[in-house]
């Protein structure tokens, strides 16, 4: 097994709960359309960039609009998204995320954020994880979205790993696609049966030990905490 050295991390679902914001500012914009979706069809919108969402979504609807209407709909769903992110606070960090990044940091495994969001800055900053990171990769510097591995080689580059030394935490279905596609290691965060691709799955990082770490090739010097 070729031994780990990094982390890249999705933020949205993985690190705080922002994929149910993005859910309800979707839902929301969408029933104005007309369109409805489930929690289901959200799946597909997970890990997505943006303007692929809204894409999606007028699709599901079979609808088509002028590009300045476009434009001017993901502006509102970006504003009601932002009402929400800008309550956050270090508490909206997902239960048990704190302690494994603390242990992870203490033993000097390499952490970058890979998120399609243009909005990762803004979320790191108000739970207080915006300098814990040796790399972030968001929406802002990546061209092409999940499920192309361009944002996880992205931050593979800038940590200077391998992506075959390198693990994935991913709670989307495009994201998933997008690691293997790299050659990751690819953790899902989330349903085993919508995350079946990944190479390993937990409902939450509660379910993570410190050995899963060390059998997927991890050196570690000092113990928990
Ligand atoms: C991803 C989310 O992290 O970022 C998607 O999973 C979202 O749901 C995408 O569409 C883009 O986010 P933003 O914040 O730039 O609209
Ligand atoms: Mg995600």
């Amino acid at each position: 097994m070729t031994e780990k050295k990094a982390i890249i991390f999705d933020l949205d679902g993985v690190i705080v709960d922002t994929a149910t914001f993005h859910f309800y500012a979707w839902r929301n914009l969408a029933r104005k359309l007309g369109i409805d979706f489930n929690e289901k069809d959200n799946e597909q919108l997970k890990g997505v960039s943006r303007v692929e969402s809204l894409k999606k979504i007028l699709e599901w609807g079979n609808k088509s609009i002028p590009d300045d209407e476009f434009e001017q709909l993901m502006e509102e769903k970006n504003r009601e998204y932002l009402s929400y992110v800008d309550q956050m606070q270090p508490e909206d960090i997902l239960p048990d995320v704190m302690p494994t990044l603390e242990f992870l940091k203490v033993n000097k495994v390499r952490m970058a954020i890979g998120s399609a969001s243009k909005n990762t800055k803004r979320i790191l900053n108000n739970v207080g994880l915006l300098d814990l990171f040796d790399a972030i990769v968001d929406g802002i510097k990546v061209t092409k979205a999940k499920p192309d591995p361009e944002v996880f080689l992205t931050g593979a580059n800038n940590l200077n790993v391998d992506p075959k030394e390198c693990l994935v935490f991913e709670d989307s279905i495009a994201g998933v696609t997008a690691a293997n596609a790299g050659g990751f290691l690819s953790v899902g965060i989330g349903d085993a049966e919508t995350l079946h691709h990944a190479h390993h799955c937990f409902s939450d990082f509660n379910e993570i030990g410190n050995d899963f770490f060390t059998k997927a090739g991890f050196q570690f010097t000092k113990s928990k905490n």
